[in-house]
């Protein structure tokens, strides 16, 4: 064919190129869905408890995931700072994954285990009693929402169908696990777990 005809003709023209792009995409795609290092989860990785799936489901409610990134760059000032860099077998459980690009607050992939729960409470209550510039907004009807656990079992057994590997048990404490808990004790959960598969490589 010659390339007069391609260029003279727009129609052709957006066919060969959206065939052009479409392969591209592919070949960059698909293997990544095959390669083990994408698809494994680390060692030691364990689905979130029912508390902690709760807990995430708050943190995604607040919008804590706008201002705060779950993935620490692979890049000295940032390994320095966090820990260990983010690795993809870190994310297999983690539907969705809450990475972000926008960082108003600090990273917190590797949050977990860095502070007391104490401190998270008094912080999340009100950044300023323990942080006396941060303009982190205070999050104080956490302490008095209570959970009532009526859809967590749905929601491991949802997580299930995506790979997450909940045993039946699991599924069926669910709601005895949460029921009567603050949300503030799901969300401190979920933090303190953040990052901790790999904490022992920092
Ligand atoms: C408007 C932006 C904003 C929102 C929304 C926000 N934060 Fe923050 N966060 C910050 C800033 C800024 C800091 C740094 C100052 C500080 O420590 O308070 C911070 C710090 C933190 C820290 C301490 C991190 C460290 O390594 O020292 C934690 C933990 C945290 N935030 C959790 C949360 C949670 C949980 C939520 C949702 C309930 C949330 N944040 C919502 C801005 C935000």
């Amino acid at each position: 064919m010659q390339h007069e005809t391609v260029e003279k003709n727009i129609g052709l023209m957006i066919v060969l190129s959206l065939i052009g792009i479409s392969f591209g995409a592919l070949v960059e795609i698909v293997p990544l869905f095959f390669a083990k290092q994408t698809t494994e989860p680390v060692e030691g990785l364990k689905p979130l408890t029912a508390l902690q799936q709760e807990g995430k489901d708050i943190y995604i409610r607040e919008g804590c995931n706008v201002c705060h990134t779950q993935m620490v760059r692979p890049l000295r000032a940032e390994v320095e700072r966090y820990g260990h860099y983010s690795v993809a077998g870190e994310y297999v459980y983690d539907h969705p994954h809450l990475w972000g690009s926008k960082r108003t607050g600090p990273d917190l992939h590797r949050v977990g285990g860095k502070y007391s729960d104490e401190w998270h409470r008094a912080h999340l209550y009100n950044p300023r009693d323990v942080v006396p510039d941060s303009n982190m907004p205070a999050f104080p009807w956490l302490f008095e929402n209570k959970l009532t656990g009526d859809d967590t079992g749905k929601k491991l057994a949802a997580l299930r169908t995506l790979g997450v590997p909940y045993t039946d048990e699991q599924i069926d404490n669910a709601r005895a696990e949460v029921r009567g808990k603050r949300e503030i004790d799901a969300v401190v959960a979920y933090l303190q777990n953040l990052g901790t598969a790999l904490k022992d490589k920092r």
